[in-house]
Parts: C-alpha cells; sequence; structure tokens
C-alpha cells in the first residue's frame, strides 16, 4: 500500500508537469527572482498531497509550497512537486518529481520521476534502486582525477570559506568535469544510476535530497554531509558519490586533499 501510493502519487505529479512543460503557465517568485514557483508546482503537489491524505491521512507531510502538515506519525513524507524549476519554467527537460518517505527517522522508500525523458527512479530500503524497472548501480570509478561530478548552487550565494563557488573553482581549475543540472534529486539519480561519479551541494532542503538519497544508497553508493557523518533529510549539505572516491571528495570540498 505504501508502496504502490508512493508510484502513484510520483506519476500524478509527473503527469501534471508533463501536461504544463513547454505550455502556458503562471510563473512568481519566492525568496529571490529566481527562486520560482510556477502554477505547475502548486498543481503538482495538490495531486501528490491529495493521494496520499487519501491513503494516509494520519501521516506526517513535508512539502516544498505548502510546509509541513503536522501529525503524529512515525512516517513522514517529503515532497518536491517539481524539482529543477528553473529548468521547468525555460522549458529545459531536466526537472522531476521527487517524494521520499521515511519511517522513525529513517529512508524508507524514494521514487524520483522525469516525465519529460520518461525515467522513472525507485528504491526501497534494502531492495534496491530502480530506473524503470530495471536495477542501476554506481559507477566504479576509484579516483576524483578522472570522475565526472556534478553539483549545483544555491539561490542565494552562501559567503563561507568553503562555499560553492570556491569548491567549484578548486576543481574545475584541476580540470575535472563538474556538471550543473539543475536539479539536485536528479544530480541523485544520476550518481545511482552511474553517469556521474559524484554530486556534492552546500545548501539543500529536505524535499531536495531525501529520495535521491535512498536511490544512491541502494544503488551501492554512499551519502553523508561534508564531514563524512550520515546522511539526513535535516541536514543542507548533501555528498553522495559511488563509495569509492567518498573520501577523496571531502578532501576536495575540504581543500585538504
Ligand atoms: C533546486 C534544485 C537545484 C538546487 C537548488 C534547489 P527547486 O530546487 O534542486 O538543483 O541547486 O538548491 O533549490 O527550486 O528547483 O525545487
Ligand atoms: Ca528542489
Ligand atoms: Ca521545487
Amino acid at each position: 500500500m505504501l508502496k504502490s501510493t508512493l508510484l502513484k502519487a510520483a506519476q500524478a505529479g509527473g503527469g501534471v508537469l508533463k501536461s504544463y512543460f513547454q505550455g502556458e503557465f503562471k510563473i512568481s517568485s519566492k525568496s529571490s527572482i529566481n527562486d520560482l514557483v510556477t502554477e505547475a508546482d502548486l498543481a503538482s503537489e495538490k495531486a501528490i498531497i491529495a493521494l496520499i491524505k487519501e491513503a494516509f491521512p494520519d501521516h506526517f507531510i513535508l512539502s516544498e509550497e505548502v510546509g509541513e502538515i503536522r501529525m503524529d506519525s512515525e512516517y513522514k513524507w517529503f515532497i518536491d512537486p517539481i524539482d529543477g524549476t528553473v529548468n521547468f519554467a525555460n522549458g529545459i527537460p531536466i526537472c522531476c518529481v521527487s517524494i521520499g518517505v521515511e519511517k522513525a527517522g529513517k529512508m524508507l522508500m524514494g521514487a524520483v520521476y522525469n516525465p519529460v525523458l520518461n525515467e522513472f527512479f525507485f528504491a526501497e530500503k534494502g531492495a534496491g534502486a530502480t530506473l524503470n524497472e530495471k536495477q542501476i548501480h554506481v559507477s566504479s570509478k576509484a579516483e576524483v582525477s578522472n570522475a565526472c561530478l556534478v553539483t549545483g548552487f544555491p539561490y542565494s550565494y552562501l559567503d563561507s570559506p568553503n562555499g560553492p563557488l570556491v569548491v567549484f573553482e578548486r576543481l574545475i581549475r584541476k580540470g575535472i568535469p563538474v556538471r550543473r543540472l539543475g536539479s539536485a534529486a536528479i544530480d541523485l539519480c544520476w550518481v545511482a544510476s552511474g553517469r556521474f561519479d559524484g554530486f556534492y551541494e552546500h545548501n539543500l532542503q529536505a524535499w531536495d535530497s531525501a529520495a535521491g538519497s535512498l536511490i544512491v544508497e541502494e544503488a551501492g553508493g554512499r551519502v553523508s554531509d561534508f564531514e563524512g557523518d550520515e546522511y539526513s533529510p535535516n541536514k543542507r549539505q548533501v555528498l553522495a558519490t559511488n563509495g569509492k572516491i567518498h573520501d577523496e571528495m571531502i578532501r576536495w570540498i575540504k581543500g585538504t586533499n
């Protein structure tokens, strides 16, 4: 029931995303000029929450646009109704719906659906990760010097000594390819499927990383904060890799390599 509700909810949100994609919709700014919310984000969120509430009216929900729907439950849903909204608003097909579910503080299931590219990623704790129902696995590269990485930048720049631009510059000055796709959930899934060897971002929200982090772990990868400590959706820093380059990536981020 939990799995079928998660799949249905991600499909419903994805259906909404696709129906608006490259069409006409209202766009407004949130915290800054490029932190956007569109009519489609709100419609996707509404469809997702309606399905979850119908099946599990007593579950806790945290969703980007409506915030918390507080319930006294050990189940908590993390919803990003459109991750990659700037891409979506520009007709760039790197956008998705991301939904994670945790039980008693541990991620249990995650779904990330990009309906434009027709890619549905799913993972369940202990049962592996899939892309369109086929098992996926992280890459096997063992060194950052030949890795292909991906990152993202927060809407307002974090002015810290090892901030996003500093780490980015450190890596690209050494000729290491670092891409910026604009959807953290997709970045994570592309690490899980071996397209990238690692992903890091300094300031993510729980709904950006909850589903994707489990998908990476279940695909054989490792997810942590920048200290190497256990991932939690409540942590802002996320480092996700194939596992093999993880410790080296921590040194690159800290500038101690
Ligand atoms: C954003 C994307 C982006 C990341 C930002 C997020 P949104 O989410 O995941 O890749 O760099 O930090 O806020 O606004 O498109 O849902
Ligand atoms: Ca997001
Ligand atoms: Ca979003």
